[in-house]
């Protein structure tokens, strides 16, 4: 299977028409389409609206799993439902199928890595957020147990390794991703993980396990000189 991925679309409710040039050509070349989450800037209605007219037309599958971004204005149970209601898969501690591949996917959270992860002692407010990161490792670990296929691909938001973050300020590292995440997608051998977020980060990096990890962010690909949109093989 060739996918295109491809993260931090961003999309404001004047962003029409500057989307769509962002996925020039990935019906010819891809048959499935991963967006990694930052769909759109403010988490707004308004916002998926102006998204779907510009993926309107795409005669692919598409993937998807929600950012931050699309958190921002607590609507994200709605977002799902419009873009579900596009056809758009939209993972969520979920799995799904196509072709004998498997995708699984989540936001994930922030929480550092490795030894330098946060852990939760002290007071409530920094056990509760550190809480929010175990969670999603545990939705994801729960939902690869489902997925019982020759392929398996990873969609993150939230970066799963450090290597992926370079070029972005040290100090953000532990806001960016949790090894947490990676550990959980080692022990299931996933073939390869995507992840976005990370804006000034490295389009390469690999876990601890050796599964390859690309930060398909837009603005980290084209960067780099490379178009907006990554192609995998899997
Ligand atoms: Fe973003
Ligand atoms: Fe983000």
């Amino acid at each position: 299977m060739r996918i295109a991925a491809i993260a931090d679309l961003h999309c404001r409710v004047n962003s029409a028409n500057t989307i769509r040039p962002l996925l020039e050509g990935v019906e010819r070349e891809a048959d499935l389409l991963i967006l990694a989450g930052d769909l759109t800037d403010t988490g707004l209605q308004d916002e998926i609206n102006v998204l779907e007219g510009e993926l309107a037309g795409l005669d692919l599958p598409i993937v998807a799993v929600l950012g931050n971004h699309d958190h921002e204005s607590d609507q994200a149970d709605a977002l799902t439902n419009m873009l579900c209601s596009v056809g758009v898969t939209v993972l969520d501690g979920s799995v799904a199928e196509f072709d004998e591949v498997g995708f699984v996917g989540t936001k994930g959270f922030c929480g550092g890595f490795d030894d330098l992860f946060i852990h939760p002692f002290g007071e409530r407010a920094l056990k509760t957020f550190i809480q929010a990161s175990l969670d999603e490792a545990v939705r994801l670990e729960n939902a690869l147990v489902k997925l019982n296929c020759p392929h398996k691909v990873a969609v993150l938001h939230y970066a799963p390794v450090k290597e992926t973050l370079a070029g972005e300020p040290l100090e953000l590292y532990p806001f960016l991703g949790s090894s947490r995440l990676a550990n959980a997608l080692d022990r299931h051998k996933v073939d390869v993980i995507v992840h976005g977020h990370a804006h000034h980060g490295a389009l390469l990096g690999q876990t601890p396990g050796g599964i390859p990890v690309h930060n398909v962010s837009r603005f980290v690909r084209v960067r780099h000189g490379e178009r907006p949109f990554c192609l995998l093989e899997v």
